[in-house]
């Protein structure tokens, strides 16, 4: 289908926010004949992320970052979403995007997915399109397997390989330390290395994702904690053992469970109290360096669109 963007002023300019997100369940199924694997994962959107500003103007795509060690060239999602969403809609405008990055790189955050998913709605707002979600999500599962799960909004129980989104109700009030021991690990190096260390060694099998589900419905943070499970974990604690002691750390200062979110590095606490969740952040920081990056945030109740 060929829509054309109706004309607006040319200063038009929209700001979106671009939220993180966390993995509180990610369990492989199977390898599938694509070379991706099966998953079975819970997300949940973060009150904390990126913010993006578009601004239409006559012709042309250009990406800036407050990062400068984020390319800006089309291996940038963001970019590469707007270069695409002009394609699909052969849209006869170009615009200026300008990317405040607040979340790390390579941290299993959903950062480049997320970007990609704000992309994608807003300049469908900017250019008042007719685009409507089932196309959007054609387009975004092109680009990355989490970026559905971002143009949702919501926590998401997500399968395929990650890309079927069924919203689940989540209540949950917990305050949520991050913390991103300052280098990143490859999502693909994470996959390659799962079927070497992790499953095989397990001794107990996964708790079940309903059980989850049914707690992350009642504010039930013991039942949350007592499901958190991550099938990337093992191998990323292999090669990086400070992860381990960071969610040490963590559980020794009262948070209620501890894990790796999606492929890393960034590991997460749950506490029942953000205060205690504020002096761990200042116990990790103290304990293992200043490269340690620390956030205390919670999970977003704000819808996005
Ligand atoms: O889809 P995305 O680009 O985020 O994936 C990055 C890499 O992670 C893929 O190239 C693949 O190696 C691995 N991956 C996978 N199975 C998934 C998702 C990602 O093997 N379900």
């Amino acid at each position: 289908m060929t829509t054309q963007a109706r004309p607006r002023p040319r200063s038009a300019s929209l700001t979106v926010f671009s939220p993180a997100k966390i993995n509180l369940y990610l369990r492989i199924v199977g390898k599938r004949p694509d070379g991706y694997h099966e998953l079975e994962t819970v997300m949940l959107p973060l009150d904390f992320g990126d913010q993006i500003t578009l601004q239409s103007r006559k012709s042309g795509l250009t990406l800036a970052c407050s990062n400068p060690s984020l390319p800006t060239d089309d291996s940038n999602l963001a970019l590469r979403a707007a270069k695409n969403f002009v394609a699909r809609w052969s849209v006869e405008r170009g615009a200026k995007i300008a990317l405040k990055k607040r979340t790390p790189l390579a941290a299993g955050l959903g950062g480049g997915s997320s970007n990609a998913a704000a992309v994608l709605r807003g300049l469908r707002r900017l250019w008042e399109l007719p685009a409507d979600d089932s196309m959007l999500h054609e387009l975004a599962a092109s680009m990355g397997s989490d970026v559905n799960f971002f143009l949702n909004d919501g926590a998401a129980l997500c399968t395929g390989r990650g890309e079927k989104i069924e919203t689940v109700p989540c209540r949950l009030s917990a305050a949520v330390l991050l913390v991103n021991p300052g280098f990143g690990i490859s999502t693909k190096w994470a996959y390659e290395n799962w079927a070497k260390a992790a499953e095989p060694r397990l001794t107990a099998p996964p708790p079940q994702v309903s059980l989850l589900l049914r707690a992350l419905a009642e504010d039930d943070l013991a039942g949350v904690s007592r499901c958190l499970f991550n099938s990337l974990e093992a191998p990323s604690i292999r090669k990086f053992p400070v992860l381990e002691l960071i969610k040490k750390t963590m559980r020794d200062d009262g948070a209620a469970g501890a894990l790796m979110s999606g492929s890393g590095a960034t590991v997460f606490g749950l506490f029942a109290d953000p205060k205690a969740a504020r002096q761990s952040a200042a116990h990790v920081r103290g304990q293992f360096g200043p490269s340690m990056w620390t956030k205390v945030t919670r999970f977003a109740t704000v819808r996005h669109k």
